[in-house]
């Protein structure tokens, strides 16, 4: 059961540069405490002034419930634009506005079965708490990373502790093996028999994993990344075509009924559009 987010201004314990990325950790009583793997924080960014008046949302890396500062929570920023740019001079002792945990949890196999984790760039931040959550299931998570270049992973040192196996790929062959995730995952899910795949990170690696996972029949959990305005279910902003259960698509809100998404669930070919047969859309709308 998934606990309802809470708003929490923080003091911003810290803010290093890791690579390409910046890790902020802000204390977050009440977030830190109910975060799941799979879930997401919503920051105010620009300070009290700001015209910057929609928070930016980050996949919680780690969520410290306990420890001298009654809840932290950290997540990694890649700058994007001016949001995210303004995250990355945060100083230690900065006031940070908080709200989460957010959005869907990546769910967890219920007997102990080996499980691939896929992270493309800053993508793999949620898969580490993720990897810890599968470990004490008895199910060994064998995690891929993957980058357009070696700064641009996050967390392959880390990730030799956290995990069975590791596997990089970068695009340039900078650090690991080179090319894509893709290139490496079916000889990873042949050799560890996995029987679950889960995957964080841009929308094309999201669907090509998907497919490969597809090909091997097993289920594949995907942490997708839409634009977000509100982050609580009002704006529709964040909306992609998803099949339910029922055969029925919908435009469905990637802020509360995801952003965990099975991948086969997921239009793919109709992400930033309203399918035709879309319930309840005129056809041929796009948004
Ligand atoms: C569920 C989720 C998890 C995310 N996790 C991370 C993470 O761990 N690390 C990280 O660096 N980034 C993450 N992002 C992307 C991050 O939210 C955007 O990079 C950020 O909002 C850009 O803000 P900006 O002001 O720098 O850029 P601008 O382009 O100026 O932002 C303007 C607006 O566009 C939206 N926006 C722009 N780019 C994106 C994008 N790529 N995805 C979603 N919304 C966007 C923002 O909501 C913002 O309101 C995540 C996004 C979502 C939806
Ligand atoms: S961002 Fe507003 S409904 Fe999802």
């Amino acid at each position: 059961m998934t606990v309802p987010p809470v708003q929490v201004r923080g003091e911003v314990l810290g803010r290093r540069r890791v690579g390409a990325y910046h890790l902020v950790e802000v204390v977050a009583p009440g977030i830190a405490e109910s975060a799941r793997p799979g879930q997401f924080v919503a920051v105010t960014v620009g300070g009290p002034a700001s015209s910057m008046l929609l928070r930016r949302a980050f996949a919680i890396y780690r969520a410290t419930p306990v420890g001298a500062y009654t809840g932290t929570v950290k997540f990694v920023v890649g700058v994007h634009g001016q949001g995210t740019e303004w995250l990355a001079g945060l100083r230690q002792g900065d006031q940070l506005d908080v709200v989460g945990p957010l959005g869907t949890p990546f769910r967890l196999p219920t007997k102990p079965v080996g499980c691939v984790l896929v992270g493309g760039g800053y993508g793999s931040a949620p898969l580490f708490g993720l990897a810890d959550a599968l470990a004490a299931r008895d199910c060994p998570a064998h995690l891929v990373l993957g980058a357009a270049t070696a700064d641009r992973l996050f967390g392959d040192q880390e990730a030799r502790r956290a995990a069975a196996s590791v596997t990089v790929t970068t695009d340039d062959g900078s650090t690991g093996v080179r090319g894509v995730v893709t290139d490496v995952l079916p000889g990873l899910v042949e050799r560890t028999g996995a029987l679950v795949v889960y995957a964080c990170g841009p929308m094309p690696m999201l669907r090509a994993v998907g497919q490969v996972a597809a090909s091997y029949a097993i289920p594949c959990q995907v942490a997708v990344e839409e634009s977000m305005a509100c982050g609580i279910g009002v704006c529709m902003t964040c909306v992609l075509p998803v099949v339910g259960a029922d055969g029925v698509t919908r435009m469905t809100r990637s802020c509360v009924d995801g952003p965990v998404f099975a991948a086969d669930r997921v239009r793919w070919d109709e992400v930033g559009r309203v399918p035709a047969d879309a319930l309840g859309a005129p056809a041929g709308a796009t948004y």
